[in-house]
């Protein structure tokens, strides 16, 4: 259902109860695909919906527009999940005018055969005039493409801010106050972790340009949007940028026989006596997505595997190198693991986290031969109990 969230301003999206993996994400609670109707002198679509819902929202904004046309379609940002639907929007309305900037329009024209559409191009600081509204145009070069744009509607200060503090959240409400507000910003915590926190720098200045604009309505591209409680959402993302550390130790493991799940049992309790919190994820048992949503704010990155075939398991694996990709900043690690007669998963474990997430290493890999004897469970412990002082350290600086 349409809803207005400023005169004559609809969200005209597409709410999907279903999805559950967005490109390898776990999408525990759905998404929605965010698209805005401005009707003024002027019409303007805010970006559009994934592909298979096109004709949802074409039939969403048709009644609203009683007959007339949109003038412009602006797209904010070319992944498909927004993009998707401007072939058949603009086969519905060829007379419209898409608006983006100029590196959207080179890849929109290799997603879609774009010969026959009508480009307005827009750069940074331009303004579209709708009658009584102005659009602002923001480049947010990779906010997380290097495409990436916000709009801003002048005098309504409603941010149209793509991707960025976006969730994916399926709900009834389309505003954070008709939702739990702490299920919001949980899954804010849980997409940007997810998608964006390898660019932290460029959203950092993001936040400084949009920090000046006096903004009343954050309207992202997915979840609900932000109206009661923009301070909040803000004031994560300032905190999120920079991974900000809590006095928190990731403990990420996988076990064969219970070799290292003891040895992750051990680590575990010498955190608790140093101090600061443990979380711990068997990761044969979770999802990479929950891996990447602790490590945003944790000290300390503890990962360990036992050795298979010379090498660390496959799921820790994939873990790391998602890690690697989203690149969580200002970490310390430790690896450990068992082995039996040959070296390898530790080992592996320990290359990824100094090389491939750049963590500062508290520590060679700590192994064990096959079951952990006392002696070597102490040793945990005692490593668990310095974990926790660099935890404790990190969070207070
Ligand atoms: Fe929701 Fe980067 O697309």
């Amino acid at each position: 259902m349409n809803v207005e969230l400023a005169e004559k301003v609809y969200w005209v999206g597409y709410v999907d109860w279903d999805i559950r993996d967005f490109h390898g994400y776990w999408t525990e609670r759905g998404s929605t695909y965010n698209s805005y109707l401005i009707l003024d002198e002027k019409i303007a679509l805010v970006d559009t919906v994934k592909a298979p819902f096109a004709e949802h929202l074409l039939g969403s904004i048709s009644p609203l527009l009683d007959g007339r046309k949109p003038d412009y379609i602006i797209c904010n940002h070319a992944e498909p999940d927004h993009s998707g639907s401007l072939p058949k929007v603009l086969q519905a309305y060829p007379q419209a005018e898409l608006v983006c900037d100029s590196k959207c329009q080179g890849m929109l024209a290799h997603y879609y055969d774009t010969s026959g559409w009508n480009f307005k191009i827009v750069a940074e600081g331009d303004v579209l005039s709708l009658g009584k509204r102005q659009i602002k145009f923001i480049e947010t070069p990779m906010v997380h493409w290097p495409e990436s744009m916000f709009t801003f509607l002048e005098p309504d200060g409603i941010l149209f801010s793509m991707d960025a503090f976006g969730q994916h959240l399926a709900s009834e409400g389309r505003f954070d106050d008709e939702v739990d507000p702490v299920i919001a910003l949980d899954e804010a915590k849980i997409y940007f972790a997810n998608i964006v926190m390898l660019y932290g720098k460029p959203i950092a200045k993001v936040l400084g340009k949009a920090g000046d604009l006096g903004i009343k309505l954050i309207a992202p591209s997915h979840g609900v949007m932000w109206r009661s409680h923009i301070d909040k959402i803000v004031s994560a993302y300032a905190d999120w940028v920079l991974c900000k550390a809590t006095d928190k130790v990731l403990v990420v493991y996988d076990t064969m026989w219970g070799s290292t799940d003891m040895m992750a049992q051990a680590i575990a309790d010498g955190v608790r006596e140093g101090g600061a919190k443990a979380k711990v994820i068997r990761i044969r048992e979770s999802h990479i997505t929950e891996v990447a949503t602790e490590a945003l704010d944790a000290a300390v990155l503890a990962f360990g595997s036992p050795t298979l075939n010379m090498t660390l398991m496959p799921q820790m694996a994939a873990a790391l190198t998602y890690l690697k990709g989203l690149r969580p900043v200002g970490k310390a690690g430790q690896a450990f693991g068992s082995y039996g007669w040959g070296k390898g998963g530790p080992e592996e474990v320990h290359k990824y986290l100094h090389e491939g997430i750049k963590c500062e290493i508290l520590g060679d890999p700590i192994r064990s031969q096959f079951v952990p004897d006392a002696g070597k469970l102490d040793e945990c412990r005692a490593a668990g109990r310095a974990m926790a002082a660099k935890a404790l350290e990190m969070a207070r600086a």
